[in-house]
């Protein structure tokens, strides 16, 4: 009970923090990304956590399923850190985001690795997806994170591209945040209170879209039966930052491994 009414005593707050947010996705990106001065573990990004313990719950499906001679596109990279994680398991890993100023941090940080590199694109937009398969070849591709802030059309878009992009021997990876409660509870489950909203849930609330959730039946709707094959799926933990004095910040989160049919 004392849990409901503390979250709805955020209301007003996350209200007006809300209305912060500019309506044009790719506009609100842009700002978060180029007002974000520290990353990491104790920096301002929410989703920019060390990767190891995440990983680990990836590493049996990327080495039974994917071809580890593809290069590897890790799609909407933020500031890279996977892409630099991906860079030492495939021989290339290229980062896409349609943020210039993601691509611009992304690269800042990943200087001196020469399989690493980085590129603006919105991937939901027409021809994304052969545009690379054209310039990079059959690849694996990567997704932690985007798909559960698009809205159901733009899910479907991307995915177009993904099938472009993986071709026949091309896999994807594709890990996202699935906390199935209203999106004040997720609030409150991530440190949030009454006149206490930790500042990387706040950046995150005043600057981009309003996040879904994203699990079996999302991915059934963006990713057709008739087209994709399911190799493994099921649930994962997605690691945030530290926030409310916690030394760890956990998700539920969905993870899925699949193939173009
Ligand atoms: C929640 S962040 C996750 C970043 C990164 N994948 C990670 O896990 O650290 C979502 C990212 O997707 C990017 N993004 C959103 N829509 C996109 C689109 N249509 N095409 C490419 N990137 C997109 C955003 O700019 C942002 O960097």
């Amino acid at each position: 009970m004392l849990r409901i009414v503390n979250q709805l005593r955020m209301v007003p707050e996350v209200a007006r923090l809300a209305k912060l947010a500019p309506h044009d996705p790719v506009a609100a990106w842009e700002g978060y990304w180029s007002r974000v001065r520290t990353t990491g573990t104790h920096g301002e990004v929410l989703w920019d956590a060390e990767i190891g313990k995440e990983a680990e719950q990836y590493a049996h499906a990327v080495d039974t399923f994917m071809d580890r001679g593809l290069p590897i596109i890790d799609v909407g990279c933020g500031n890279g850190r996977w892409t630099r994680w991906l860079a030492d398991r495939f021989p290339s890993a290229l980062g896409v985001d349609v943020a210039e100023s993601a691509i611009e941090r992304a690269a800042a940080e990943s200087t001196d690795l020469p399989t690493v590199d980085f590129s603006t694109l919105d991937l939901t937009a027409p021809g994304a997806g052969r545009l690379l398969q054209e310039e990079h070849g059959e690849a694996n591709v990567f997704v932690r994170g985007v798909f559960h802030v698009l809205r159901p059309r733009q899910r479907k878009d991307l995915a177009r591209n993904l099938r472009d992009i993986v071709g026949h021997r091309g896999r994807v990876l594709l890990t996202e945040t699935n906390f199935r409660g209203n999106p004040l509870s997720y609030m409150h489950s991530l440190g949030a209170r009454p006149g206490s909203i930790p500042a990387p849930l706040r950046r995150a609330i005043g600057g981009i879209p309003v996040p879904g959730h994203f699990g079996p039946a999302e991915r059934r709707a963006a990713f057709p039966d008739g087209s994709w094959t399911v190799l493994a799926d099921g649930p994962v933990t997605i690691e945030a930052v530290p926030m409310s004095g916690r030394t760890s910040t956990s998700i539920p989160g969905y993870f899925a491994m699949m193939g173009a049919r």
